[in-house]
C-alpha cells in the first residue's frame, strides 16, 4: 500500500514539475556526478554498472564501429548489432546483380558463412583517464605545442606498453583539458545478416532526418579473435569472441516517460560557436555546399533510376552524399527559426557583462571580442576550403583514382625499380575495385555541373581557372583520359614500365588534376588550418571562461569522437506551435507509408502479407508492431546504432536518427523539440525471427521480461 502511495506520490510530481530533457554529452568516467539525478529519473544503475575499470561494466558491451558509428555486443559469442545505414558500405561490397543483398537481404544461416570484412574494425574502451595535468606537466601555456606534443606521445607510449591495447590521447573543451583512451581494437569483424533495403532503408531519403519514422535500421555482425580471445586479424580459424560484458534485451512494453539513455560514440558537436561564425554557416558555407550536392544528387539518381547495376554501384555513395545534405538543409531552417544568431548574440552581450565585473575576466571578454572579429575577417579562407573539399573530395570520383595512381606516377623509382612493379600491382587491383562502382556517365554530369559550380561559386581565387570551357574540357576528359574508363586504364598500365614512366602527363585528365588540386593543397589548406589554428586559440580561452564565470551552468566538452553517455526518457514532442509527435510508430503505419506509392516505401511482399496476418510473434504490445520510438537524449552523428538503454541498462532500441527539427542541436539544443530516433528491438528482433527465419539469431540473445 505505500509503495502504491509512493508511485502516485511520484507520478504527481512529476506532472506537477515535468522533467526536462537536458542537453549534454557526459564523459563515462564522470557519470558518478550525474547519479544521482539519473536515479532521480528512474534508472536502477549505479555509476559503478555503467563505467568501471574494475569489474565489467556496460561500457564493455558498447563499441565504436568502422571508426563512424557505434554497435554493442548482444550475446555471449560476440554477436554484435549496428545500424543498416552503418554496415552499408560492407553489404554494398557483399551485393552483385547475382546476390543482390540491398534487395534481399542476407542471413547467415551458420557461422561458416559469416563474411569477412578486410580493414573494418570495432573498438572497445579499455579506460579513459584525465591526463591534462600530466599532458601540461613542463609547457609554458596551454598552447606550449612541442611540450604538449611530447608529454603526449610520452604518456601514450607508457599506456599501451606490454599489452596488445592502443592509446590515444583526445583535447577536450579546444585543449582546456585532455583524457586517455585505451582501446582495445577488433580487427576481424564479419557480416552476419542484414534485412533487405526496403526494411533498413525504409523510407530511404524521403524520411531521412524526419519523424515520424518506420526504418529497420540495423544490420548483424560478429566480433572473431584468436583462439586467445584477443583481437587478431582475420584468419578462417578465428573464433567468435567472447566479451566481458554483453546486453540484454530489454523486452517488455514500454510507455511514454520511461527512462532512456544512450550509450556511444557521438562524433562532432559546436555548442560553443560565436554567433559571426553561425551566420557564415547559415548565410554562406551551408547553402553553398547544398547546392554543389543537389547537382551530384541529381545526376546519381537519374543513373540509379535508369539502371539497376547502377543502383548497386551508387547506393551507399548517394547515401552518404545525401545524407549530410538533408541534414544542412534542416539545421539551416531550425537555426533560422530559433533566430539562433540572436540567441548567440545575446548569450555574448551576458557573458560580457560579466566579464566585466572583475578585472582578470577582461581577457574572456577580449577572446570573444576577437573571435567575431577574426571570423569576420577570415571566413573566406574556411570557405574556399569547404568548397575544396565538396569539388575534390565527395565530387567527381575520377579524382579518388587519380589520388591513388599519385604514388606510382611521381614515384621516384629510378631509387628504388624494385618497388615498381609492386606499386603497379597494388594500383591495378584498386582500379578494378573503384571501376566496379564506377559509370562515366553519371561521373561525367557530376563533373559537369560541379566543375561550372566550383568555377563560379567565390571559389574562382585559381589564375587561369575563368579561362577552362567546362564543356570542352568534360567532354575531352570523358573522351580520352584513362582516369574515366577501366579498359583504357588497364590498357595503359599493364604494359606500363620504368621506361615510359612520366608518359600520362598527356592525359587530359591527369593534366586537369595536376593543374589545379595542388593549388587546393598548396595554398587553401595551409590557409584554413592557420585560420583554425587562430580560432582554435581564441576559443579556448571563451569556454575557459564559460567554466570559470557561470560554474553553477552544467558545462559539457563538445562530442568529439570519444565514448558518451547521454539520457532523457521516451517521448514525444511538439516540435512547431499546433503539431505533436506521438513516441512511437507503428508496423500498420509502415503499410500506409506503403500505400502512397512513393518508390522510398517499396516493401517485398512477405512484408504485406505478414503485417495483414497480423502475425507479430512475442513482439507486440496491445495488439500493435512498435517500429521507432523516439527520446528526448542529446545525440549526433556517431551515435547511429548506439544502444538506447532503459532503467536496467537493457537494450530498448538502436539510436539512428534525429528528427528534422533536432537537426540543429549540433549548435543549439532545444529540448523542447529536441529527439532522438530509435528502432525498437523488438522490431528488430521480430525482422530476424518473423520476417526472415533467423531465429538462431533471436537465441544467442537474453530477453528481459521485467
Ligand atoms: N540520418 C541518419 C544519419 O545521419 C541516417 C542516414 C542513413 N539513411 C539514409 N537514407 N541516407 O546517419
Ligand atoms: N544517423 C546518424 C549517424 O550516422 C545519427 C543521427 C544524428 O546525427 O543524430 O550517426
Amino acid at each position: 500500500m505505500l509503495k502504491r502511495f509512493f508511485v502516485v506520490f511520484t507520478a504527481l510530481c512529476t506532472f506537477v514539475a515535468p522533467m526536462r530533457a537536458d542537453e549534454g554529452m557526459l564523459i563515462p568516467l564522470l557519470i558518478k556526478a550525474f547519479e544521482s539525478d539519473m536515479q532521480a529519473r528512474g534508472m536502477k544503475l549505479t555509476a559503478e554498472q555503467i563505467y568501471s575499470v574494475n569489474q565489467a561494466s556496460l561500457k564493455d558491451a558498447i563499441l565504436q564501429f568502422g571508426g563512424g558509428c557505434t554497435a554493442e555486443l548482444v550475446s555471449n559469442q560476440g554477436l554484435l548489432l549496428t545500424n543498416h545505414h552503418c554496415g552499408y558500405s560492407q553489404i554494398q561490397s557483399h551485393s552483385s546483380l547475382e546476390h543482390d543483398y540491398l534487395k534481399n537481404g542476407f542471413w547467415a544461416q551458420e557461422k561458416k558463412e559469416e563474411l569477412a570484412n578486410p580493414g573494418l574494425t570495432a573498438m572497445r574502451i579499455v579506460r579513459i583517464e584525465d591526463v591534462t595535468a600530466l599532458v601540461l606537466n613542463n609547457a609554458s601555456g596551454k598552447n606550449d605545442q612541442a611540450v604538449l606534443n611530447q608529454n603526449i606521445v610520452n604518456l601514450v607510449k607508457k599506456a599501451v606498453e606490454g599489452t596488445h591495447y592502443e592509446a590515444e590521447v583526445k583535447a577536450f573543451d579546444y585543449g582546456n583539458a585532455y583524457y586517455l583512451m585505451v582501446k582495445e581494437v577488433f580487427k576481424d569483424i564479419r557480416f552476419v545478416g542484414t534485412p533487405p533495403n526496403s526494411i533498413g532503408k525504409f523510407g530511404g531519403d524521403t524520411d531521412n532526418w524526419v519523424w515520424p519514422r518506420h526504418t529497420g535500421d540495423f544490420s548483424v555482425f560478429r566480433i572473431y579473435v584468436g583462439k586467445d580471445n584477443k583481437p587478431a586479424p582475420y584468419s578462417a580459424d578465428n573464433i567468435p569472441y567472447t566479451p566481458i560484458q554483453y546486453l540484454n534485451i530489454s523486452f517488455k512494453e514500454r510507455k511514454e516517460g520511461d527512462f532512456t539513455m544512450v550509450y556511444g560514440f557521438p562524433g562532432v558537436t559546436e555548442q560553443h560557436v560565436v554567433s559571426e561564425y553561425l551566420k557564415f554557416i547559415m548565410e554562406q558555407e551551408r547553402p553553398a555546399r547544398i547546392a554543389m550536392r543537389d547537382e551530384s544528387l541529381e545526376a546519381i539518381g537519374k543513373g540509379m533510376k535508369a539502371s539497376d547495376l547502377v543502383r548497386i554501384q551508387y547506393s551507399a555513395k548517394q547515401a552518404s552524399i545525401a545524407n549530410a545534405w538533408k541534414k544542412w538543409i534542416g539545421q539551416v531552417e531550425g537555426l533560422k527559426n530559433l533566430d539562433g544568431i540572436a540567441v548567440k548574440q545575446s548569450y555574448e552581450t551576458n557573458y560580457k557583462s560579466q566579464a566585466a565585473t572583475k578585472p582578470e575576466w577582461k581577457k574572456y571578454a577580449d577572446a570573444l571580442d576577437s573571435l567575431n572579429q577574426w571570423i569576420k575577417m577570415n571566413a573566406d579562407k574556411e570557405f574556399r576550403y569547404a568548397m575544396g573539399v565538396e569539388y575534390f573530395a565527395v565530387g567527381p570520383e575520377f579524382f579518388k583514382l587519380m589520388k591513388a595512381s599519385n604514388d606510382l606516377f611521381n614515384g621516384d623509382w629510378e631509387k628504388s625499380p624494385d618497388l615498381f612493379e609492386a606499386e603497379k600491382t597494388k594500383l591495378m587491383a584498386s582500379a578494378r575495385t573503384f571501376f566496379k562502382n564506377y559509370n562515366a556517365q553519371v561521373d561525367q554530369e557530376i563533373f559537369a555541373a560541379l566543375t561550372a559550380r566550383y568555377q563560379k561559386e567565390k571559389s574562382a581565387y585559381i589564375k587561369n581557372w575563368n579561362q577552362v570551357n567546362v564543356l570542352e574540357l568534360t567532354k575531352e576528359i570523358y573522351a580520352s583520359s584513362m582516369f574515366t574508363d577501366s579498359t583504357r586504364f588497364l590498357k595503359f598500365i599493364q604494359p606500363y614500365s620504368l621506361k615510359n614512366y612520366k608518359k600520362v602527363a598527356k592525359d587530359p585528365g591527369y593534366q586537369f588534376y595536376q593543374t589545379f588540386y595542388p593549388i587546393f593543397v598548396q595554398e587553401v589548406v595551409p590557409a584554413f588550418r592557420q585560420c583554425q589554428a587562430k580560432i582554435t586559440a581564441l576559443m579556448q580561452v571563451y569556454v575557459e571562461g564559460k567554466y570559470a564565470m557561470f560554474p553553477q551552468e552544467k558545462h559539457w566538452p563538445d562530442a568529439n569522437s570519444t565514448l558518451r553517455i547521454t539520457y532523457g526518457q521516451l517521448e514525444g514532442s511538439t516540435p512547431v506551435d499546433g503539431m505533436a509527435y506521438t513516441e512511437h510508430t507503428t508496423l500498420d503505419g509502415m503499410i500506409a507509408k506503403n500505400a502512397t506509392g512513393n518508390p522510398d516505401f517499396e516493401l517485398l511482399p512477405r512484408m504485406l502479407e505478414l503485417a495483414k496476418s497480423k502475425n507479430y510473434g512475442p513482439y507486440g504490445q496491445d495488439g500493435e508492431l512498435w517500429v521507432c520510438f523516439t527520446g528526448s537524449n542529446h545525440t549526433t552523428g556517431g551515435n547511429s546504432g548506439s544502444p538506447v538503454l532503459d532503467e536496467n541498462g537493457y537494450l530498448m532500441g538502436l539510436n539512428f536518427d534525429r528528427s528534422w527539427e533536432s537537426t540543429m542541436s549540433d549548435y543549439l539544443f532545444d529540448p523542447n523539440r529536441c529527439r532522438n530516433i530509435v528502432v525498437d528491438i523488438r522490431y528488430v528482433l521480430w525482422v530476424m525471427d518473423i520476417y526472415a527465419g533467423a531465429k538462431h539469431l533471436v537465441d544467442e540473445m537474453t530477453l528481459m521480461k521485467e
